[in-house]
């Protein structure tokens, strides 16, 4: 596994693998790793000759009363938690190179962006599909895979590379949780023993509105929010039913895919989490 800084050597590394007709498969990533993000370096691993994962914890995609000095940086564990999984390439940029002062571009997603996390975070999005954007420059991947964990994103980026003819394929993995239920975040490690029994709320309200899931988006997003609402110790910050491409709320009695989303906070640590609701059985 080599670890590379510099967006010119890595340029050269993947170049001689790309001529050689090895395809590159990529999961970029902020560190900070655990379980979820090595889902998608397995799917890459299963689909690609080459597997390269980026770690860089992206300035722009944070607010300014964001968590940016406080996100946890970890290369040494990280390194040890990709090795086993197969990773070829680690690329590591250093933020003043990769991210120096002084940018006039930058890639926006218009539509997709101004709800759910676009909302509540403004601009969030604007900086992750301008670091997807020069990650897939630096790396030229035939596939990238990312988690359905941060589903907006997901469809952001789905979006970004049809409307931009981006030459990547890409490819969404499902949620990898703990064993009861919490879904897997970098973010977790803020929480306290009591916020983390706290935050079970949101994958428990979100399984229990699956399990109840009978076709009326409004029944379901009024439980999603009656239960979180009504959780010790977590302040809701939206739940959601939307469509899942379009991500526009859906009303009343519905046909065809549907996901819920919530967002929430825990003290000072925000969460989400999301469910596809599957088509109700008929009977
Ligand atoms: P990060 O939060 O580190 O997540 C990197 C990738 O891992 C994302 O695609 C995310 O959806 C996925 N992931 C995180 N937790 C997961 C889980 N429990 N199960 C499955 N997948 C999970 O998302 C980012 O970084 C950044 O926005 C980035 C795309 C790297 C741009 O800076």
């Amino acid at each position: 596994m080599r670890l590379i800084e510099d967006v010119a050597e890595l340029r050269a590394v993947l170049g001689a693998e790309r001529r050689q007709g090895r395809t590159i498969g990529f999961a970029p990533t902020m560190g900070a790793l655990h379980e979820g993000h090595v889902s998608l370096v397995r799917a890459a691993r299963a689909a690609n000759d080459v597997v390269v994962v980026s770690i860089f914890v992206n300035p722009l995609q944070f607010g300014p009363a964001e968590d940016f000095d406080r996100y946890p940086r970890q290369l040494q564990a990280d390194l040890a938690l990709l090795e086993p999984a197969g990773v070829d390439v680690v690329f590591h940029p250093r933020p003043d190179r990769f991210t120096p002062s002084g940018r006039l571009t930058s890639v926006a997603v218009e539509g997709l962006t101004g709800v759910l996390e676009g909302a509540t975070r403004p601009g969030h999005f604007d900086g992750v599909t301008t670091i997807v954007t020069k990650l897939f420059n630096a790396v030229q991947p035939d596939r990238a895979y990312f988690g359905e964990k941060d589903f907006q994103q997901l469809a952001v980026i789905t979006r970004m590379v049809a409307d931009l003819d981006q030459p990547v394929e890409i490819v969404g993995c499902p949620i990898v949780r703990e064993a009861d239920g919490l879904a897997m975040s970098s973010r977790n490690a803020y929480l306290t023993p009591e916020q983390r029994r706290d935050a079970l709320a949101l994958s428990a309200a979100l399984r229990a509105v699956a399990a109840s899931w009978g076709g009326n988006a409004d029944y379901a997003r009024d439980e999603l929010r009656t239960t979180l609402s009504g959780a010790p110790n977590v302040r809701l910050d939206y739940a959601e039913v939307v469509d899942p491409e379009t991500l526009e709320p859906l009303e009343g009695v519905v046909q065809g895919p549907v996901q819920a989303l919530v967002a929430a906070w825990l003290g000072d640590t925000r969460l989400i989490d999301n469910i596809r609701l599957e088509p109700p059985q008929r009977a």
